[in-house]
């Protein structure tokens, strides 16, 4: 079999193919500021587009009932491995559906949707995930609402990190970010070379996605149109003001 890194190669669309290294690159400045929040609001907690389960895990694994919803059939197959054993787990419970479509048939009052409102690529679909939300929340509940702030997104970026230990070597990691201001769209393609333990390139793993550029007066503008009411709001998850500088905008909302 001819083991060259180019014939290992793999263009995916998305998460496909490449969930197994999400977690080693993810990082975790959010968690505390949802705890905060889950203290406040209780469970159960509602998760949409929780990819392997870094923050549903970390709320159950404070005592709280989560529910995950996830479409990516690879990052649900890192998720159910997580959630395999342990009694966290227990508290959890994944939905695998589309989080611009879908009907839960329970109200929470606190939902979340770490670092993935880009995802839903359209007006549309950024208005149906936010409509469905919105029907899923308790009178007296919460929606943290994490975005990207479009402005501040260079047109074209790249970056490396890593390498970070696997069981079979190590994994380095390199993207390439282009916006397209007409289209509103960032397209990503993310590059994971897997080394093995004498340091040759082993497996390569490309991953191509997009996701909505939402400009600040655009997310205004869904959020009034949805009927959300704006209670906080931040510039990162240490809970510092949002200003006009601010890569990150995080959003308290309520009916
Ligand atoms: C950047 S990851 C974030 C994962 C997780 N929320 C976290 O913060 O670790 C984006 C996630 O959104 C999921 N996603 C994208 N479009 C989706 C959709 N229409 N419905 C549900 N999940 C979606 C992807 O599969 C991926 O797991």
């Amino acid at each position: 079999m001819d083991r060259t890194p180019e014939s290992l190669e793999e263009i995916e669309l998305g998460y496909e193919g490449v969930a197994e290294f999400y977690d080693l690159f993810a990082g975790n400045e959010d968690l505390p500021l949802y705890l905060e929040y889950a203290k406040k609001h209780g469970s159960p907690i509602l998760d949409i587009a929780a990819g392997t389960g870094r923050v549903s895990l970390a709320l159950a694994e404070a005592g709280f009932v989560v529910h995950a919803l996830e479409k990516s059939p690879s990052m649900l197959q890192v998720f159910r491995r997580k959630t395999a054993k342990g009694e966290a787990a227990e508290l959890i419970t994944i939905h695998e559906s589309d989080m611009t479509n879908f009907n839960l048939h329970t109200k929470f009052p606190m939902i979340i949707i770490p670092a993935s409102f880009g995802h839903a690529l359209t007006e549309e679909k950024q208005k149906s995930t936010l409509r469905a939300i919105k029907n899923h929340l308790r009178d007296d509940g919460v929606f943290i609402l994490d975005l990207y702030v479009g402005e501040l997104i260079d047109d074209y970026s790249t970056f490396q990190d890593g390498p970070v230990p696997l069981p079979r070597g190590e994994v380095r990691r390199s993207g390439k970010m282009t916006v397209d201001r007409e289209k509103q769209l960032m397209s990503l393609t993310l590059k994971f070379e897997v080394l093995d333990f004498g340091g040759s390139v082993a497996e390569v793993h490309v991953a191509k996605s997009s996701t909505a550029v939402i400009c600040r007066d655009d997310a205004d503008n869904l959020i009034q149109d949805i009927g959300f009411k704006v209670l906080e709001e931040f510039g990162d998850f240490h809970r510092n003001p949002y200003t006009p500088e601010s890569y990150r905008r995080i959003l308290i909302l309520s009916h």
